[in-house]
């Protein structure tokens, strides 16, 4: 039903026609302006009044965060009481209502309650077209619910604001999504510093995780689906509805920090860095191929790097030398993501890789002893995701050397076994390797499942990680 309103809506309205713009600009009516002006001194004068008989009147701590909540409200709300309500209802675009106090959210009745002692009942549609009655009209209605004594109790105490608005009416079109949600989303609640609860109307799962990004730089907490939560959430205060200034537009002076669109465009910067860097990184996983000259060299080197490269690789070759500086191979493996070499010392530079990398050690004919206990058990100790490719004997150039037959071949444990002068003679001085690249695309094909998974977890749990450090 939400969905087939969305594709209706969208393909109907998709950007508005200029005749939608024309129709907001309507200045008010010299009576209007004086209606407004006496309806802001009366308001201005029962606010004051009511600072004498309320013994609530909620003093910010200091200055600066006095002004900030006073600008953070509308004009007419600037004055922040205790248990109290304030609608704005005087703009062309948007209602806005704030509630102070005990604030109680019931959304089998669609209300929110707050405890006062002057018992009052608003209801507001938290969207910003306000002017637009059709699309009005299918947005969720809120009641806000003064009642004297103590409400419903509560599930959920949150020690900080909330800020309800709908994702209902044109959510679907990206215009109506930054124009009528994300930009007068960033103007109400991001000053908060991401201490503020989103209770969204008209809730989508698609809208979360479309606007994830930028949702977590508003909010370190999920949304929350007012319509099917059934606990009640409490609050020490709310905002409810969202303010706009134009189409796409932030004027500083209306905002709580002084922001501009400029403003707004560096916060989606910052939102999607820790994402784009991570995809930089991902899109073509780093792969270092550690190689030797002399023994244990790989003969189709030049195949393997093409292939890899073919798989969406970004290949580098290492060819570590006595005189190489230990810092520029450092960079180069904190930097992989993948390191594939025969065994051999050089794979030592496993250190130098960062936990959660991939090790792929190729291990020669009569060498798997020494292989895992060298190399692949203290890998998997620090982090590593440790990979064993143990060539067949057609891959080593002992088989073309003594055929499949002969004891260096077929039994290296019995070689082996004569002490290690004589496996170093043989397995590891005079034994090279030509892949089976059918077989070791394979290998490296599970490499990369590995790391696409690691892609699709990581942002989540860099998030998680943020959140545990300010916890
Ligand atoms: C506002 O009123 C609630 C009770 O209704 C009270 O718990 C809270 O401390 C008051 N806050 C301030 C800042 O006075
Ligand atoms: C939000 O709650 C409404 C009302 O129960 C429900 O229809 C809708 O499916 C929910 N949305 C999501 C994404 O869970
Ligand atoms: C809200 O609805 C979604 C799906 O529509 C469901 O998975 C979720 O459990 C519901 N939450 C509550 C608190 O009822
Ligand atoms: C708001 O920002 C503008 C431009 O950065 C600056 O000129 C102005 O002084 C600022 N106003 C306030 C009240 O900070
Ligand atoms: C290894 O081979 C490369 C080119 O194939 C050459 O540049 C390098 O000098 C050689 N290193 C040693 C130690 O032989
Ligand atoms: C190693 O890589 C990590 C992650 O990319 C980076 O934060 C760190 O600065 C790098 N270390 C050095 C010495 O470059
Ligand atoms: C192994 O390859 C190197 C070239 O990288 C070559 O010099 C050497 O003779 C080869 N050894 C064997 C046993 O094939």
């Amino acid at each position: 039903m939400a969905k087939n309103h969305r594709f209706v809506f969208s393909e109907q309205h998709s950007i508005p026609a200029s005749s939608d713009y024309s129709g907001n600009r309507k200045a008010p009516s010299p009576l209007l302006r004086f209606f407004f002006l006496s309806f802001f001194a009366v308001t201005f004068i029962i606010l004051c009044s009511s600072t004498i008989l309320h013994p609530f009147f909620y003093f910010p701590v200091t200055e600066a965060e006095s002004q900030i909540l006073n600008r953070a409200s509308s004009s007419l709300c600037s004055f922040v009481i205790n248990n109290s309500i304030c609608c704005d209802r005087s703009a062309f675009r948007t209602d806005i209502c704030f509630l102070h106090g005990d604030v109680r959210t019931h959304s089998l009745s669609n209300t929110i309650f707050f405890q006062s002692v002057v018992l009052r009942q608003e209801t507001i549609r938290p969207y910003t077209r306000k002017w637009e009655k059709n699309i009005m009209a299918i947005v969720s209605e809120l009641r806000l619910r003064a009642i004297a004594g103590p409400t419903v109790s509560c599930d959920i105490v949150h020690p900080f604001p909330a800020v309800v608005f709908s994702t209902g009416g044109y959510t679907g079109n990206v215009f109506h999504e930054f124009n009528d949600g994300i930009i007068p989303l960033y103007l109400t609640a991001h000053h908060h510093n991401r201490d503020v609860i989103l209770l969204v109307l008209d809730h989508h799962n698609w809208w979360v995780s479309r606007y994830a990004e930028i949702l977590s730089r508003i909010s370190r907490f999920p949304p929350i689906n007012f319509s099917n939560d059934s606990r009640t959430h409490c609050f020490p205060s709310a905002t409810v509805g969202l303010h706009i200034h134009d189409d796409l537009t932030i004027d500083p002076t209306q905002t709580p920090l002084n922001n501009s669109i400029i403003g707004f465009r560096q916060f989606l910067d910052d939102a999607y860095a820790p994402r784009l860097r991570w995809l930089e990184v991902a899109e073509k996983p780093n792969l270092v191929l550690v190689l030797r000259n002399g023994s244990r060299s790989v003969e189709n080197e030049g195949d393997l790097v093409a292939m890899a490269t073919e798989m969406g690789f970004r290949v580098g070759i290492l060819r570590p030398e006595k005189t190489t500086e230990l810092a520029s191979i450092y960079k180069v493996m904190n930097g992989s993501d993948v390191m594939i070499g025969v065994h051999g010392a050089a794979m030592t530079h496993f250190l130098f890789m960062r936990p959660g990398a991939v090790f792929v050690q190729i291990i020669p004919l009569g060498t798997e002893w020494a292989a895992e206990t060298y190399y692949g058990a203290p890998a998997r100790r620090m982090g590593l995701r440790y990979v064993a490719y143990k060539v067949r004997v057609e891959e080593s150039s002992l088989w073309r050397e003594y055929g499949r037959e002969h004891p260096v071949v077929r039994e290296p444990g019995k070689i082996n076994a004569r002490g290690w002068e004589e496996t170093k003679r043989v397995y590891l001085d005079r034994q090279n390797v030509s892949l089976d690249l059918g077989r070791f695309r394979r290998t490296l094909e599970g490499v990369r499942r590995y790391l696409d998974g690691g892609r699709l977890r990581r942002p989540e749990e860099a998030e998680e990680e943020t959140e545990r450090r300010q916890k």
